[in-house]
């Protein structure tokens, strides 16, 4: 990689790592991880097209096992079919699936890395509509107002059976050995749906109070702790701040940190055992993953999605078509973080957590400097960090930290390629600033590949019919 090695090289601090606050283990109820530093969730269309994993998926995870982070939070695995957001990532909806995610989590495991499983349910919001489902499942029966993808107002038995999806797939994670649950109450799927003040519109016991828009989440807590018990590990991804309003200012601004607070507090009492802070009423948002963003990099792959959703097309051509596209992209920036906010973006609502709950935060968003992830935990701002993108552009970080680096000699610049480039492209970093050619970024975006699915080895057991 290109780069001004030798002058970062200057940034290096030499810390004994046993008194570094980064490198201290970090106890939950049932789980300790070896260092404060987590992979934060990252989705890739590595998987098969029926939800079944890949082994590109299993060699993109062991990229931060190997790097040594002290545990992995997968990405966005469905629960449920009908909760599938694009086709293509590996899902947990089914008791035949398990195999996988036990193998994925050996093979997590051989590097001293806990493995961590997102169960995710997309409600309304999704981006690629697939084959499987026309409407999706939500609080409302309004369309999503990004891609304009149709939505059906839940029944109660919906709820039971979306519960039950929520509970069966925590078995199915025990199952295959892995060590804990993340359930996605964060980003705009399904729970914030219904947490929200500006989304859910229900006149029944899931709308209208905050304890009522709370009730599915801390119903699917219920159950899932009734499936697996008291001691299998178990945290909430939440956008503790929605910033609804952010790119129409007569919108309501949805919850604030202070309405999260509570729904903390709640899920503390109902057993959860962590809170991972995030923000956004939507995926993607102007805050979250914040950083840049370039309509002309949008543009190149949003022909991906023409055909999901009934405003995908407005947006198609908005994005293409000069001023439509200058305007879209300055309203976004305006009310984004510039580049040199982007760093611990969401740290003050996970101090106002951590305030008011006594089990462990962790927060995402912009952390790539040891002494800014060092000064978070010791302000106790949280226990944790959740890292990305930062890891997709340097997945040995963690060892650059070990080795005195404050941050690596050739950083994430928070472009938000990846994020653009992930629902056409495989997963990776695409800042070619960042790299000597083109080709050496080709190579790091598709060494995800290798070792291959199917080698000379696999050949050589194929049974052939004897001549
Ligand atoms: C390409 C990409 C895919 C993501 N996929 C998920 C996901 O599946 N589930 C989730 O909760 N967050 C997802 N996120 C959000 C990240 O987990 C993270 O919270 C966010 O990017 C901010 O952290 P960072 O600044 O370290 O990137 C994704 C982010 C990116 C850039
Ligand atoms: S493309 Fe690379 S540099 Fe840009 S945000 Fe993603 S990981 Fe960071």
């Amino acid at each position: 990689m290109c780069g001004s090695a030798g002058a970062l090289l200057q940034q290096k601090v030499w810390a004994p790592m046993e008194a570094d606050s980064i490198f201290q283990p970090l106890p939950f109820h049932s789980l300790t991880l070896r260092n404060r530093i987590l992979r934060a969730n990252i989705a890739g269309r590595f998987d098969n097209a029926d939800g079944s994993g890949n082994r590109a998926r299993i060699n993109w995870e062991l990229k931060f096992a190997k790097g040594g982070v002290g545990a992995i939070i997968s990405a966005f695995a469905p629960v449920d079919v009908r909760g599938r957001i694009v086709p293509n990532y590996a899902a947990i909806d089914r008791d035949e699936f398990v195999p996988f995610w036990r193998e994925l989590g050996r093979q997590v495991h051989e590097y001293d890395c806990k493995y961590i499983v997102q169960l995710a349910h997309g409600g309304r919001q999704r981006d690629i509509r697939g084959i499987e489902y026309a409407k999706g499942l939500s609080s409302t029966d309004k369309p999503d107002p990004v891609h304009g993808f149709e939505a059906e107002r839940m029944s109660l038995q919906d709820i039971h059976d979306v519960t039950r999806s929520f509970a069966n797939a925590a078995r199915r994670a025990r199952e295959a050995g892995l060590d804990g649950i993340e359930i996605h109450g964060a980003n705009g799927y399904l729970f914030t749906q219904f947490l929200s003040s500006a989304i859910n519109d229900r006149d029944d016991d899931y709308g209208g109070s905050l304890e009522n828009r709370a009730r599915l989440l801390l119903e699917v807590v219920q159950a899932i702790r009734s499936e697996v018990g008291r001691d299998f590990h178990l945290q909430v991804k939440l956008s503790t701040t929605e910033y609804a309003n952010v790119l129409n200012p007569w919108a309501d601004r949805g919850n604030t940190i202070e309405d999260s607070v509570k729904v903390c507090q709640w899920l503390e009492a109902a057993g959860v055992d962590a809170i991972h802070v995030s923000s956004g009423s939507m995926f993607a948002h102007p805050r979250n993953p914040a950083g840049s963003f370039s309509v002309k990099e949008v543009a190149k792959t949003y022909d991906t999605l023409l055909g999901s959703g009934r405003y995908a097309f407005r947006n198609y051509v908005l994005f293409q078509i000069w001023p439509f596209n200058a305007l879209f992209g300055r309203l976004w920036r305006r009310q984004g973080l510039s580049l040199d906010r982007v760093e611990g973006a969401n740290l003050s609502d996970a101090a106002a957590v951590k305030q008011a709950v006594s089990i462990p935060v962790l927060c995402t968003g912009g952390f790539q400097r040891a002494s800014l992830i060092r000064q978070a935990l010791d302000k106790d701002q949280c226990d944790a960090v959740t890292i990305a993108r930062p890891l997709v552009a340097n997945n040995d970080l963690v060892k650059m930290f070990e080795q005195g680096f404050d941050q690596p000699p050739v950083p994430c610049t928070y472009c938000n390629k990846c994020l653009f480039n992930v629902l056409k492209n495989p997963l990776g970093c695409y800042d070619e600033s960042r790299y000597s050619s083109h080709q050496e970024m080709l190579d790091q975006i598709m060494s995800v590949y290798d070792p291959p699915s199917f080698s000379s080895a696999d050949n050589d057991q194929i049974e052939r019919p004897s001549a």
